[in-house]
């Protein structure tokens, strides 16, 4: 995610913003930049790529004067990685520079009445709303002015901002989106994590949800939304450097995997406008969605493998046919594809050789082309007719987590979005949009229900190989499961339709196998349950996911992982969570390096 940093104190800003930029680097970025406030004047430096490009163009940082500053390693969400977009944003009089982290889900409306209040636009971001509008509100207090513009915005907002008529102060806000204050001595900070302050202090404050921070080389004052000081008791920091990038958690892939909730939100939130679903990014009118005859859903690994769950969900509510091909098969199986076809192509990276092959190659039969991609700017991005991006944030565990659910999410919002505008789901738009978000929270209880599984993992790390059934939404979640196991823990694990069982795989069953079935889809509970009792018979140990009052599943199978109440349709997502973790404790019992898995790479850009 982008990193924040600030600074006040009677040294020079730059050097310090740059180094602390530097320490968050780890956290994916593709733009930087700094504002430095010297005596009354805002200077801002910005540039594309490394932050070692600002250091160059500032000489690291010496050539820029002033000792008040803040700075922004973004990744790009909302407009390309250019310079107009990387942070810091100025407002229109020059009077204001602001950093921001997350996303503002309303910017689109307060852009409209910004632009009609006659403020001027440089970028394409939705941060810049934020600058324009405490230039709006500001009446010589920066406070009340920040207070003002945080009740118009919606979203996850953590803010750096300097004012130039008050010199050596650096105010700082927070709401769902972390912010952490450094105490120095005769010096101030502010950043997104720990790692960028543990050089100068190990005294922080974690400010909270709805605070604000001014901050200045001698004081820090903490208030709330109306105005109030609110006393914090500093925090002293025990971790060290790398822990704390990791936010305290071991792996990288844990974080990801915790961070699950708050991307699936951050995906599906904003694009939930007045009880529809809004994808202003996809072009197509109702009469070429009229005339889609066949989807085809192309990927290669996870994505892949979420293009299959989504399947069920678009076909479930549209009534479109839909394929879902392997990227390295479709380029070159000579596709029936016409102007009829609507291709999905997802990636994470945007930039899977195979992948981006396959786009080519539909693009060119006459395909209309969609992508669902987290990386702004990539080469799937560009290549296809229109993108939505997952907006999961940058992932560093090289087996993808976020990256899958949030792909997942946007082909449940997309199966929602073509079913309403064909009018297929008349009657019931409400209770789906309600479904759609109500997932992040889904999400987070699936981790509250399944703390056993360290315990589990305790149990089948040792197995030699371990199968997944499961049927229909359950069998694509298996191939996810499956492959996530492999990926990390080296592990044999396959995933079979359970039943497509009778015809091979229950050859293999004998005493002691492991079998993980998927029991998530009531239509055919009774189906799978049979599948249970066969691979029983043959002495497998199985270990059911199920919900947890699922009591005919509970009275047959060895061992549990739940999931709370979820529609089947949109189960997947949520599904998948208790399979990460068990493929990471497995893992981790089998010591093996869980971020960095041998032979794999995050992307794969060669064919
Ligand atoms: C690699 C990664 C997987 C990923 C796949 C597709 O195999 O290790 O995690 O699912 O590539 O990558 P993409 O960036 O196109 O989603």
């Amino acid at each position: 995610m982008c990193g924040i940093v600030g600074f006040t104190g009677a040294q020079s800003a730059a050097p310090i913003l740059l180094e602390g930029l530097k320490k968050l680097e780890y956290r994916g970025y593709d733009s930087a930049g700094i504002a430095v406030m010297d005596e009354r004047k805002i200077a801002v430096h910005k540039v594309t790529g490394r932050i070692a490009n600002l250091c160059e163009k500032t000489q690291d940082g010496l050539g820029v004067t002033g000792m008040t500053g803040i700075g922004h390693t973004r990744w790009a969400t909302h407009g390309a990685p250019t310079e107009e977009n990387a942070h810091p944003h100025l407002s229109n009089d020059g009077k204001f520079a602001v950093v921001h982290n997350g996303i503002i889900e309303n910017y689109l409306s307060l852009r409209e009445e910004l632009i009609h209040d006659g403020y001027h636009f440089e970028s394409e971001t939705d941060t810049e709303v934020i600058v324009h509008l405490i230039e709006m509100f500001y009446r010589g207090n920066v406070r009340e002015a920040l207070i003002r513009t945080t009740n118009r915005l919606r979203g996850s907002y953590a803010l750096g901002v300097i004012c130039s008529e008050e010199p050596g102060k650096i105010y700082a806000v927070r709401e769902a989106s972390p912010l952490i204050l450094g105490i120095g001595i005769g010096e101030n900070y502010f950043a997104s994590d720990v790692t960028a302050l543990v050089n100068h202090t190990r005294n922080v404050i974690y400010l909270e949800d709805g605070e604000f921070a001014e901050l200045s080389s001698e004081s820090i004052k903490i208030f709330d939304c109306s105005g109030q000081a609110v006393d914090r008791r500093p925090t002293r920091i025990l971790w060290d450097v790398q822990a704390a990038e990791k936010g305290g958690y071991e792996h990288f892939m844990l974080k990801e995997i915790m961070e699950q909730p708050g991307a699936v939100k951050a995906t599906i939130a904003p694009r939930i406008r007045n009880g529809r679903v809004a994808f202003e990014e996809l072009g197509l009118s109702a009469e070429e969605l009229q005339g889609i005859r066949k989807i085809i859903i192309t990927a290669c690994g996870s994505a892949y493998y979420a293009g299959c769950s989504g399947k069920y969900a678009i076909e479930k509510l549209c009534r479109i046919p839909v394929e879902v091909e392997l990227a390295s098969e479709i380029r070159y199986s000579d596709p029936i594809i016409d102007e009829h076809t609507l291709l999905i192509v997802i990636s994470q990276s945007g930039e899977t050789a195979d992948t981006i092959a396959a786009l080519k190659e539909c693009k060119a039969r006459g395909a209309k082309t969609l992508a669902i991609v987290n990386v702004v700017g990539s080469s799937v991005a560009k290549l296809a007719d229109y993108t939505i991006y997952t907006w999961a944030g940058p992932e560093i565990a090289v087996a993808t987590t976020k990256g899958y659910t949030t792909q997942v999410a946007v082909l449940y919002m997309l199966a929602v979005y073509i079913a309403e505008r064909l009018g297929k789901i008349e009657g019931k738009e409400k209770q789906l949009i309600r479904a759609l978000q109500d997932l992040p929270r889904r999400i987070q209880q699936a981790f509250d229900l399944n703390s056993s599984i360290p315990a589990l993992a305790k149990k089948y790390h040792a197995s030699k190989s371990i199968f997944f059934i499961g049927r229909n939404t359950d069998y694509a979640v298996a191939l996810e499961g499956a492959l996530k196991l492999k990926e990390i823990s080296y592990l044999h694990a396959e995933a079979y339709a359970a039943g497509e069982l009778k015809h091979g795989t229950i050859a293999l069953i004998e005493e002691h196998q492991p079998v993980v079935a998927l029991c998530c889809n009531p239509s055919i509970m009774e189906k799978t349950l049979s599948n249970i009792v066969e691979v029983k018979s043959r002495g497998a140990e199985v270990l059911a996911l199920t919900f947890r009052n699922n009591q005919k599943i509970l009275s047959v199978a060895d061992d549990f992982l739940f999931i709370p109440d979820v529609d089947s349709l949109f189960s997947a997502i949520v599904e998948i969570v208790p399979l990460q973790l068990l493929a990471y404790y497995v893992a981790r019992e089998n010591g093996c390096d869980i971020d960095k898995p041998k032979n794999l790479a995050k992307s794969v850009t060669v064919e």
